[in-house]
């Protein structure tokens, strides 16, 4: 692609941005009495509100222009079409095809791969049901009553977040857990307690060669010998991988090994079989409602017009922010305490995906790509770091995620909640003027020296932007839906950047010096040479106090 087709709408954008230097967003709303009824999608479950964002009608237009020079649609087409859209590992990224649940044709290089996907959907989905319905049990003859997913990133974030998402929707009888940490904390709390003969260990690993994940299904795999006998591995194990052989090293048998492929990514792998956890806990006909909200998303992205196209305002609205206003971080705020780890799980998608500084074709980049994401869930997060985000120096947009319904919860506190988070969105944008500050203490009769010495500190500057995810319920299909917004969101902005939204090199320097360092830590006599003199230090402090 020429680069340079995107000189006149960045120049438009820089000039835009300046002549919007004063415009504040409450001001655009008293300009325009259309602005929410045009500042909104609604789509079937979820209205994506992005009036309270710091945008008018030319910011959209002119950021469309963007989307068209950078072929935005010519690349969503390749992205569909199976093309090697991640060239540094050749590959094409077809997480789409996990979540198709018609079965159309979707091919890979060339071939379909959709008869693949639906029979191994179909043999992970039948595997979660007799694991539900027990009639798959442990070596001892009992059924399982505990899943433990041991997996880490995309092969641990994905499933964790939608367990306790969708918890009102999983099996009373069934117990999900998570271990991904090499710290043995993880492992030594999930199994405090448990009782081992019920407990199905399922490995997830995309590569099987994962550090934490091996170490701890390593360890796991000996508490099981130990405690229940060698032949009990193959009863309380399976596995999710793409690799065959080093499954079957592990002990697992071809019928619990369930397949993907390496055209999923790690952090786009929750449709495939890294679901499993998922399935059994929600059933196989929830996680296909799951898939089908992450298809109704793909139809919507791939059919709509881009002016009202959720994932590409979505995506529009971020590079605004982070290559026309410099904020350099975002928030995501679920206000609903069972997505609490969807901040987390986000952080993956896109700080994995998008944080970038070389193009598709090498050179440096030469606008800021991938912003920080972080989150809490209100209302604890408006405890906690909001005062930051009211009257802090930087600027920090919110995405909110509210649902209009509670799924089993009292429905007065939720009301509470949802006025919270309407309250927090309103008061960003309009904060409270000094004059405004100055005028309530005089009406609580505060005098004058007071008020002179706390209005500064009273005062809110407001035209602080936010966008509001309004969702029917939390249920499989909203989730699902949730989800792959963001991900067509984060593959919007790799188009504009002109990344590779699908590697993650930057993640294999630490793996490298861990392994390196390991047998460092662990014996004492070992030379220290060659190391900086910072981490030489730490290692002669760390024997001493280890003793070793
Ligand atoms: O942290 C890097 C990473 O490769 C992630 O992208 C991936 O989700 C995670 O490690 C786990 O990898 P695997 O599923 O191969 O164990």
């Amino acid at each position: 692609m020429d680069r340079s087709d995107l000189s006149e709408p960045l120049y438009a954008l820089e000039a835009h941005r300046t002549d919007m230097g004063e415009a504040t967003i409450a001001g655009l709303f008293a300009k325009d009495p259309r602005r929410f009824a045009d500042f909104h999608v609604a789509l079937d479950d979820i209205l994506f509100d992005f009036s309270k964002h710091r945008v008018d009608r030319t910011t959209l237009a002119l950021l469309l222009d963007l989307a068209r020079a950078a072929k935005l649609e010519e690349r969503r087409a390749a992205l569909f079409a199976g093309d090697i859209v991640n060239p540094t590992e050749h590959r094409p990224a077809l997480h789409m095809a996990l979540r198709n649940t018609r079965g159309t044709p979707m091919r890979a290089a060339g071939v379909d791969v959709m008869p693949e996907v639906l029979a191994e959907r179909r043999k992970m989905l039948a595997f979660a049901e007799d694991v539900r319905n027990g009639r798959v049990r442990g070596a001892a003859g009992e059924p399982f009553t505990d899943v433990v997913n041991i997996g880490i990133g995309g092969s641990d974030l994905g499933p964790a977040m939608a367990s306790e998402a969708l918890s009102p929707f999983v099996a009373p009888h069934l117990k999900l857990h998570f271990v991904a940490n090499v710290d043995g904390a993880d492992l030594a709390d999930t199994l405090k307690g448990l009782a081992l003969d019920r407990a199905l260990f399922i490995v997830c690993s995309k590569t099987f060669t994962t550090l934490e994940t091996m170490t701890n299904a390593t360890a796991a795999r000996e508490v099981v010998v130990a405690k229940l006998g060698g032949a009990a591995v193959a009863a309380q194990f399976c596995a999710v991988s793409t690799a065959q052989r080093e499954v079957a090293a592990f002990g697992i048998a071809e019928d619990r090994h369930f397949r993907f492929w390496d055209w999923v990514g790690g952090r786009y792998s929750v449709w495939s079989s890294i679901g499993l956890s998922l399935a059994i806990g929600i059933g196989a006909a929830r996680f296909e409602e799951f898939l089908g909200g992450g298809e109704t998303i793909d139809r919507h992205f791939m059919e709509t017009p881009l002016a009202c196209n959720v994932p590409v305002l979505m995506a529009l609205i971020g590079i605004w922010y982070r290559n026309f206003w410099d904020y350099v971080v975002e928030a995501v705020i679920p206000y609903d305490q069972r997505l609490r780890r969807f901040p987390a799980y986000l952080q993956q998608l896109e700080m994995e995906s998008n944080g970038k500084s070389a193009d598709l074709a090498g050179a440096p980049i030469e606008s800021a790509t991938g912003a920080i994401l972080f989150g809490e869930p209100g209302t604890n997060a408006q405890h906690a770091f909001f005062q930051l985000l009211h009257q802090g120096t930087e600027i920090v947009p919110v995405d909110f995620l509210v649902t209009a319904a509670p799924t089993a919860a009292d429905p007065e506190q939720h009301r509470l909640l949802l006025a919270n988070c309407l309250a927090q969105s309103e008061a960003l944008m309009r904060g409270r003027t000094k004059t405004e500050v100055e005028t309530r203490l005089r009406a609580q009769g505060v005098g004058e020296d007071e008020i002179a010495a706390l209005a500064p500190h009273k005062t809110f500057h407001g035209n602080r932007p936010s966008g509001m995810f309004l969702l029917r319920q939390l249920n499989p299909r909203t989730l699902g839906e949730l989800i792959a917004l963001y991900e067509h969101k984060v593959f919007v902005e790799s188009v504009v950047w002109n990344i590779d939204p699908f590697d993650q090199w930057g993640v294999e320097l630490g793996k490298e010096l861990a392994l390196r360092l390991a047998p460092l830590v662990a014996d004492k006599g070992m030379p220290l040479d060659g190391l900086d003199t910072s981490t030489a230090g730490l290692l002669a402090q760390l024997r001493r106090w280890n003793g070793k």
